[in-house]
């Protein structure tokens, strides 16, 4: 293994509620998948029925080609790394590495051996003898990471490991993550509900929302072609800019028109707005897509400053607009101040359109997917 697929997996708990509705998801070997959405949406409930902490109301779960829904958590070749770390207070870092060997009944020397490397690669050796309460948050994260590296498992499940780490060493432990997945050439599957961390981390992002899947793709394909207006915004921070208004088609292609804002749109957009002419459309606009140069009138978002806020590399603009309020991020060598009448050259080749009423992306290729 560690191939691991879900067919039609759903989770109705006792109370009737359903965590999990009709998964489809095929995880590669050596893949890193993240299972990213907010509080609630079911990603625990995903990663613990991989572990088999967690019941499969009907569907299939497999492990290459094996059923594996009755196969009970110890014989599944799993690690699991939470998010409170579980260890043993009243044992040795060391101890607490090479417990879960020792219930395998793995030789003394074979122990040590693994022991040992593991803290080597987590550089954890000089605390080996230390007891959990006399670590930081960080180290501690490590000896949970340790515990699950010396059983070398098939697969690795982690859940939400780095959220209780402060930001710092959230990023910097990113990296170590990232680093531990390539050395130990195994499936990864991650929860998170921090998208700046699925971004980072994933090879694959599925994105989920009360228990249903709303997207799967790479980082990119995510953050570039969100399917609906749910994931448009939960990716990106600051969070993509929506305006409503609606959709003309003429000569020079489609125009997204709202009060006096008048944007080209792109081609993707076309074969969906000619099936429907003149609908009522969403843009999404995200703060990064302006441009320094000024573009031709169908480029530009007219608007009055309502606040700069420097952030040290750029700024941030709040630009009061006849579609209401949007934020952009611009160069810090512009002069801008509050009250301010601009008009922002905008990328339009970066726009995102979807249907008001469904919240479905119009983008040609997605259209009919969704
Ligand atoms: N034992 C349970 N009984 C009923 N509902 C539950 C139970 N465990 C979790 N849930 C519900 O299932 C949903 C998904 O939970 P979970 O998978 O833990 O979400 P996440 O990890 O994405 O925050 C939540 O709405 C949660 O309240
Ligand atoms: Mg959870």
């Amino acid at each position: 293994m560690a191939r691991i697929r879900f067919d039609r997996v759903s989770k109705r708990y006792p109370n009737g509620f359903v965590a999990l509705a009709d998964l489809d998801l095929d995880i590669a070997d050596r893949e890193f998948l993240v299972l990213l959405g907010p509080s609630g949406c079911g990603k625990s409930t995903t990663l613990n029925m991989i572990a088999g902490l967690e019941e499969i109301s009907s569907g299939e779960l497999r492990f290459d080609d094996t059923v594996v829904n009755d196969v009970p958590p110890h014989r599944r070749d799993v690690a699991m790394v939470f998010q409170s770390y579980a260890l043993y207070p009243h044992k040795s870092v060391y101890e607490n590495i090479a417990f879960g060997l020792r219930m395998r009944r793995h030789d003394k020397a074979e122990i040590d051996r693994r022991v040992r490397d593991a803290a080597r690669k987590l550089e954890i050796e000089p605390l080996l003898e230390r007891r959990p309460n006399q670590l930081s948050g960080g180290q501690r994260q490590r000896v949970a990471l340790g515990r699950a590296m010396v059983r070398q498992p098939q697969a690795f499940l982690m859940d939400e490991p780095l959220s209780n780490l402060d930001a710092a060493l959230r990023i910097s432990t990113r990296a170590e993550i990232k680093q531990l997945h390539q050395a130990m050439q195994t499936t990864f599957v991650y929860v998170t509900h921090d998208q700046a961390e699925a971004l980072t981390l994933a090879d694959r992002i599925v994105v989920m929302r009360e228990g249903v899947v709303q997207q799967i793709g790479s980082p990119d394909e995510i953050y570039e072609a969100p399917r609906n207006t749910f994931v448009a915004a939960f990716l990106g921070n600051p969070p993509i800019n929506f305006l409503e208004g609606t959709v003309s088609i003429g000569d020079a292609g489609a125009v997204f028109t709202r009060g006096d804002i008048a944007l080209a749109l792109p081609e993707v957009f076309l074969p969906a707005l000619r099936e429907q002419g003149g609908r009522e459309v969403v843009l999404g606009l995200r703060a990064e897509d302006v441009l320094e140069e000024a573009g031709s009138d169908a480029r530009r978002l007219n608007g009055r400053v309502s606040s700069v806020l420097p952030v040290g590399s750029d700024q941030f603009l709040g630009v009061e607009t006849s579609g209401g309020l949007v934020f952009l991020r611009v160069g810090k060598d512009r002069r801008h101040r509050e009250g301010d009448t601009v008009a922002v050259p905008v990328n339009t080749g970066r726009l995102h359109l979807f249907d008001k009423a469904s919240g479905v992306s119009l983008r040609d290729g997605l259209v009919s997917a969704a």
